[in-house]
């Protein structure tokens, strides 16, 4: 019989062992290539002290392949609660040192238990993904494992907050769970994604490819859009990580705190006086009047480097903290195409579930012209711009800088599809379409009075008057009370309620 201090350093040393996971070798491997341990990781993101573990010492029940003979306490994934400035949050953290993190049915129950744990008590839950997969020794109770979690991350999409970080190789299934999530992390040379790796691409279509072309931070930053967030290391990571906790709420319910701010509602934006330019055709930085009329200049954006002709990010007005979707005149004129309008829907949706305000910003030609867009389906793909904010309830205020032109006007939350405030300044063009392609149009016998047929166009079209006419626009301001406005509105719109239809679910164009 043990005596109770035997029995406490029983516990003590199984523990220090759980800590260990896979061993003081590939602990050293894991440090050599860049990367933190699991357990590094949880104690760098969360807030010093507050984690708790769950299931330290579950095992595999795995014997196949000599599988019986090892057997690291937890499994290979670190679970559990903690918090993240103050906010709980549930978390599991995969350890690359026992089997390449790659997952079985042991592991994959506690990461259940600590999502079914989240759901329940509405805390968001972030997952740290470094995994070789499905663990192969386990064979279809992998597949059944990964199935589990990939329901859980759709039971809770929408309910509460899911943040993927990818810190690792991620392959096979380990990269679905994150993509079924509200945000993926990646870090820049350490961390890749992908379906199928560059051996079997290899042997499949004889295409050659490295891993980091194939996958890495790079690749679905700029080119797929899978991830949202590009870190130059994990300790930026982690700052980034928590950074995006101070915009958003712990769950669909939670009601938002202030944002701390000194910023003065009341400041003026001088430097938006004459910040549009007089020509359309000239292109400006749609970021520098961003960062001119929220709170301190902190915007964190999403999607930084991907479909860089719309901007998508968080803020906040006067405190109140917003979700901002801006046409990007300085690239691609700002128009919208398959991929600006996919990234801005994902992220309207995302403000709209968690109760974001979204302040638009426009300044759009129209959609992107081209045999490559309308293949691609830009048709669908626009329209689930078009979706997202038709059925989004959260306050909508839209300002229109220069051009609305076309359909992109009317996406770009319009009065139309129920945005609340719809403002203008007086450089706005709403219209059909610019005066150049009308005239072309419209006065298509008449090309010897290009010039002044142009002329009479832009007057009676390029301004914002027609629309405040028809009630269409609801006030024109000058640039430099935008801040003022939009923190006015806001405020008006905080406790905005509107009914949503009697349905099961809508049916955005997929
Ligand atoms: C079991 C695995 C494993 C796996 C890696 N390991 N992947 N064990 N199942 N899927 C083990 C290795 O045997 C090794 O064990 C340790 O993890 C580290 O792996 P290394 O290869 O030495 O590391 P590295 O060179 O860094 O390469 C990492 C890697 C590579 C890129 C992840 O291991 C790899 O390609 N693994 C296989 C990836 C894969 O094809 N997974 C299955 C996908 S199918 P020791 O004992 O030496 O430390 C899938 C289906 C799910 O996931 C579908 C759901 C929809």
């Amino acid at each position: 019989m043990l005596t109770n201090d035997q029995r406490r350093d029983q516990l003590t040393n199984l523990s220090q062992q759980a800590e260990l996971g896979g061993g003081v070798e590939r602990i050293h491997k894991q440090h050599e290539q860049g990367k933190y341990t699991a357990r590094e990781r949880i104690n760098k993101l969360l807030d010093p002290e507050s984690f708790i573990e769950f299931d330290k010492f579950v095992v595999h029940r795995c014997n196949s392949f000599g599988m019986e003979k090892t057997k690291f306490l937890g499994d290979g994934v670190i679970t559990g609660i903690g918090k993240i400035n103050g906010q709980q949050v549930a978390i599991f953290s995969q350890d690359f040192t026992c089997w390449g993190g790659a997952l079985g049915m042991a592991y994959a129950k506690k990461i259940c238990k600590v999502m079914d744990f989240a759901l329940e008590n509405k805390i968001p839950v972030i997952g740290v993904n470094d995994s070789g997969g499905a663990r192969i020794q386990e064979g279809v109770e992998s597949l059944a494992g990964y199935a589990e979690i990939f329901y859980r991350n759709v039971q809770a999409s929408g309910v509460i907050p899911q943040i993927s970080l990818i810190m690792g190789p991620c392959a096979g299934g380990a990269v679905y769970s994150p993509a079924m999530t509200d945000f993926i992390f990646m870090v820049d040379k350490t961390s890749y994604m992908f379906v199928t790796g560059p051996e079997v691409i290899k042997t499949v279509t004889h295409e050659e490819v490295t891993k980091d072309a194939l996958g890495g931070a790079h690749t679905h930053n700029e080119k797929s859009g899978v991830a949202h967030f590009r870190c130059d290391d994990e300790d930026d990571c982690f700052e980034r990580v928590r950074e995006l906790f101070s915009f958003i709420p712990g769950c669909n319910k939670q009601k938002h705190t202030q944002k701390l701010t000194t910023d003065s509602v009341t400041r003026s934006n001088n430097k938006l006086k004459n910040f549009v330019p007089d020509n359309s055709k000239k292109p400006y930085d749609m970021h520098e009047l961003i960062l001119e009329v929220i709170d301190d200049q902190h915007f964190l954006e999403v999607h930084r480097d991907f479909a860089k002709n719309i901007i998508t990010g968080f803020a906040s007005i006067g405190g109140i903290k917003v979700g901002i979707v801006a046409n990007q005149p300085a690239f691609l004129a700002g128009c919208l195409d398959i991929d600006s309008s996919v990234k801005a829907a994902r992220f309207v949706r995302f403000c709209d579930a968690f109760n974001i305000p979204i302040i638009t910003l426009v300044d759009v030609p129209g959609f992107l012209p081209g045999t490559v867009q309308e293949y691609g389906g830009i048709i669908r793909h626009g329209a689930k711009l078009l979706y997202a904010y038709s059925e989004a309830t959260v306050p909508l205020i839209t300002l229109i800088t220069r051009k609305a032109y076309g359909g992109a006007y009317d996406v770009m939350a319009s009065k139309h599809i129920k945005a609340d405030i719809n403002l203008a300044y007086p450089t706005a063009e709403i219209a059909v379409m610019g005066a150049e392609g009308a005239v072309n149009i419209i006065f298509r016998n008449d090309l010897a009075n290009k010039a002044k047929n142009v002329e009479e166009y832009e007057n009676n079209f390029a301004n914002p008057y027609r629309a405040a006419e028809l009630g269409y626009v609801d006030e024109i301001i000058f640039p430099e009370i935008t801040r003022q406005r939009l923190y006015q509105y806001l405020k008006a719109l905080e406790n905005k309620k509107i009914p949503t239809p009697d349905r099961k679910h809508g049916n955005i164009p997929l």
